[in-house]
């Protein structure tokens, strides 16, 4: 069961999933039967009562925003049953506070799924201060028939991959920021240097510097703790609408090409 908020994202989210199984037909992962079954078994909705009512699971995947979070968990409260789980893939909103709006906050857990979730194994599984052993368990073991290596982490800002992630992005930005080497040096020495597949500076325009930034500072108020002050450079970049991919620049430039082939003027 699909719910968007409207027909339009509804069939912009279809149109993600077809292109993603054609990509898996394409490899020789699934065939056009399966495609063909996986797109029958999905019921679309633009209403979440009407869409949840039954389901054992729902799994929230709605954007990043605390307040639209907390209205969509009251809402999940009043219409599904008591024990039904309910998971949100957020990355950075504390699992603990979204379960703070729901009658039994014992069934509330993380399911951080990563990008591009078709080809990424890790589902980071976060337990909220009152999560059971039991639903635990379930999202565990259920991660596993998905395919996926779910890990069990606890509520903390920033959870573990992002915790770890975000202040190599941002010491990557403060290197950048003082001038100890460009673009495509820091790039390349992550690289080559420690086998990532993508350069950090890189990977932040990929994700977007606007969820980088935001994310940094759920860790920097969380902890109180300088260490995650998100780098000025990265603040100005944000405040100038260079976001990365989605503006068209951020560190690299994308006008012609997504592969971050050119760097932006600005640090060229
Ligand atoms: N994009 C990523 O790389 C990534 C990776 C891991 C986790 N996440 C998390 O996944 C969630 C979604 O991220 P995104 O980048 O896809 O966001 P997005 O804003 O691009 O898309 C969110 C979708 O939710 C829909 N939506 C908004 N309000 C809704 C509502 N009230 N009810 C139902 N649907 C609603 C939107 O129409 C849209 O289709 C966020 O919590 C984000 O932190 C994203």
């Amino acid at each position: 069961l699909l719910i968007d908020i409207s027909e339009k994202s509804l069939e912009k989210g279809m149109a993600t999933i077809v292109g993603n199984l054609d990509r898996m037909i394409a490899k020789g992962t699934i065939t056009e039967a399966d495609k063909k079954a996986t797109i029958e078994n999905i019921i679309t909705y633009t209403d979440i009562a009407d869409g949840v009512v039954n389901a054992d699971l729902v799994v929230e995947a709605a954007t990043e925003n605390v307040t639209l979070k907390l209205n969509i968990f009251k809402q999940l409260s009043e219409v599904c049953n008591e024990n039904t789980i309910l998971a949100s893939n957020t990355s950075s909103i504390s699992i603990t506070q979204i379960a703070s709006v729901v009658k039994n906050p014992a069934r509330v857990i993380g399911m951080h799924f990563m990008n591009p979730v078709p080809i990424m194994k890790l589902v980071e599984i976060i337990r909220g201060y009152n999560t059971t052993d039991e639903v635990t368990k379930t999202i565990m073991d259920l991660s596993v028939k998905l395919g996926k290596t779910p890990v069990e982490v606890n509520d903390y800002p920033g959870f573990v991959a992002n915790r770890i992630l975000m202040p190599m992005i941002n010491e990557s930005i403060e290197t950048l920021y003082n001038g100890v080497a460009g673009v495509s040096e820091i790039d390349t020495v992550m690289k080559l240097g420690m086998a990532h597949p993508m350069g950090p500076l890189q990977l932040a325009d990929f994700i977007g510097l606007d969820v980088c930034l935001s994310i940094l500072n759920v860790m920097y108020d969380g902890f109180k703790n300088p260490k995650y002050a998100p780098c000025p450079l990265l603040v100005n970049m944000v405040m100038a609408g260079k976001l990365g991919v989605k503006s068209g620049e951020g560190f690299y430039d994308y006008s012609e090409s997504k592969k971050a082939e050119k760097v932006a003027k600005m640090f060229a």
